[in-house]
C-alpha cells in the first residue's frame, strides 16, 4: 500500500493524498487579479489527483509582487475570481493552498517566461506593466548588476513598514480565508523578503530586526504570529524555507533547523524544505536533491515537512514518505509535464484496486474502457 498516496489530516483538513502542487508563478495576471489562465492552470492539478493544489506566490502588498504579473491579495477587488478556484479545486477534492508572500528586494523583476523587460508598448499596455521601488531590510542589491531580469537597488525599509508587514500578511490570510482556502503557506524562501530577513547576507540591520539570529527570526516570527491569529484554529499553516542559502556566510542547516523549532512553537503545521535564491548560491540539482533538508528539519525540529525538487519518479517520491525523510512531497515542473501525476502514480505503485475511480466520474469510466481494449495497466494479463 502506497503511503504517499494514503490521506491525511491535519488540524481539521483531510487531503486524499501526500502529493501536492508546488506553487508556480504563471506572470499573467493584471493588477494582482487571477483570471482564466489561473483557474485552467490549477483546474488540472485537482482533476489530476493532487491532494493539495498551491496558488503560485500572492503578494500581500502591490510592491510585494516578484513581477507585475504576479497574483496579490491586498484588494478586496482580488478575492472573486480566487474564490471560483478554490470552490473548483475542492470540488475536485483538491484542499485548495495559496501562498503569501512579499518579494522584497526581489520585486519588480522582468515575467520570467521573457527573461527580461523587452514588452512592447502595446504588451505593456495590455499586460498593466508596472515598475516599482522594492523594499528589503537594507539597501543592497540582489545582484552586483541589474542584469536582464532587472534587480533594483531597494530602499531599506523603516521600522513603521516592518511593523506593519504582520499586519498585511494576516489581512491577506483573511482574504485567502473568505476565497475559500484551506491552506495557507508563508514564503520564507528563495532569497524573497522573509528570507532577506532570516539571512545575513541580506540583513545588515543594526536595529532589533537584524544581527543575531534570534533579531533576524524576529520578523518572520511575527508575520507567523499574526497570520495564525487569523487563520482558524482547524487550518493547516505551512511555512516554505531555504534550508540552505548554499551562499558562504548564509543561512545553514542549523539555522533552519532553530528556524523550525520557533515555527512549530508558534503554530506552523509544515515547513516545505526549498533552498536557494541568493545571487551565487551553489549547490548540486538532481533527483530528490532537496530531501535530506526535509529529513534534517524533520528530525530536527520535529515538525512535519514537506519534500520539494526534482521528485517526478513516483518510486522516489514514494520512498520520501516510507522512509520518513517528509511527509509530504510538491511537484512543480514535473506536474506541468503530466498533471495526473498523481493518477498514474497510483498504478506504479500499486495497492489500490480501483485507480480509474480516482478519475474524476466524467473520466474515468472512459479511461477503463480504454485500458481494457488495450489490456494495458489493471488489465494486464
Ligand atoms: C515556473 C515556476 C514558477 C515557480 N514559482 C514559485 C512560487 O510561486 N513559489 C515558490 O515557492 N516556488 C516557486 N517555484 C519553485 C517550485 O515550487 C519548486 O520548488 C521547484 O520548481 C522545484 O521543484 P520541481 O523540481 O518539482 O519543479 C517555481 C518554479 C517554477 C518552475
Amino acid at each position: 500500500m502506497s503511503k504517499l498516496l494514503e490521506p491525511v489530516t491535519i488540524r481539521g483538513v483531510t487531503m486524499r493524498n501526500r502529493a501536492v502542487l508546488s506553487p508556480m508563478c504563471q506572470y499573467s495576471a493584471r493588477h494582482g487579479v487571477a483570471n482564466d489562465w489561473h483557474f485552467a492552470h490549477l483546474a488540472r492539478f485537482a482533476m489530476g489527483g493532487f491532494g493539495t493544489v498551491i496558488v503560485e506566490a500572492t503578494g500581500v502588498v502591490p510592491e510585494g509582487r516578484i513581477t507585475y504579473g504576479c497574483l496579490g491579495l491586498w484588494d478586496d477587488a482580488q478575492v472573486g475570481p480566487l474564490a471560483r478556484i478554490a470552490s473548483f479545486l475542492a470540488a475536485e477534492v483538491a484542499v485548495p493552498g495559496i501562498q503569501l508572500g512579499h518579494a522584497g528586494r526581489k520585486a519588480s523583476t522582468a515575467l520570467w517566461y521573457r527573461g527580461a523587460f523587452d514588452e512592447t508598448p502595446e504588451e505593456r499596455m495590455a499586460g498593466a506593466f508596472e515598475e516599482w521601488e522594492p523594499l528589503a531590510p537594507s539597501a543592497l542589491m540582489h545582484a552586483a548588476e541589474p542584469g536582464p531580469s532587472g534587480f533594483k537597488r531597494p530602499r531599506a525599509m523603516s521600522a513603521a513598514e516592518i511593523e506593519a508587514l504582520p499586519g498585511q500578511f494576516a489581512a491577506a490570510a483573511r482574504r485567502a480565508l473568505r476565497a475559500g482556502f484551506k491552506f495557507v503557506e508563508l514564503h520564507m524562501a528563495h532569497g524573497y523578503l522573509l528570507n532577506q530577513f532570516l539571512s545575513p547576507l541580506a540583513n545588515h540591520r543594526t536595529d532589533e530586526w537584524g544581527g543575531s539570529r534570534e533579531n533576524r527570526m524576529r520578523l518572520p516570527l511575527a508575520v507567523v504570529r499574526e497570520v495564525r491569529s487569523v487563520w482558524p484554529e482547524d487550518l493547516p499553516l505551512a511555512v516554505r524555507i531555504s534550508t540552505v542559502d548554499a551562499v558562504e556566510g548564509g543561512v545553514t542547516v542549523e539555522d533552519s533547523i532553530a528556524l523550525a523549532r520557533a515555527l512549530k512553537a508558534e503554530g506552523v503545521d509544515v515547513v516545505t524544505c526549498s533552498s536557494g535564491g541568493f545571487d551565487g548560491a551553489r549547490f548540486s540539482v538532481g533527483p530528490g536533491y532537496q530531501v535530506a533538508h526535509a529529513r534534517a528539519v524533520r528530525e530536527g525540529a520535529g515538525i512535519a515537512t514537506m519534500a520539494v525538487g526534482l521528485l517526478g519518479a513516483p518510486e522516489e517520491a514514494e520512498a520520501v514518505i516510507a522512509e520518513g525523510a517528509a511527509d509530504f512531497v510538491a511537484l512543480g515542473r514535473p506536474a506541468l509535464d503530466n498533471p495526473n501525476w498523481p493518477l498514474h502514480a497510483r498504478f506504479a505503485l500499486g495497492g489500490c484496486e480501483d485507480p480509474y475511480g480516482e478519475w474524476p466520474k466524467q473520466e474515468g469510466f472512459a479511461i477503463r474502457n480504454m485500458d481494457r481494449a488495450l489490456k494495458a495497466r489493471m488489465f494486464q494479463s
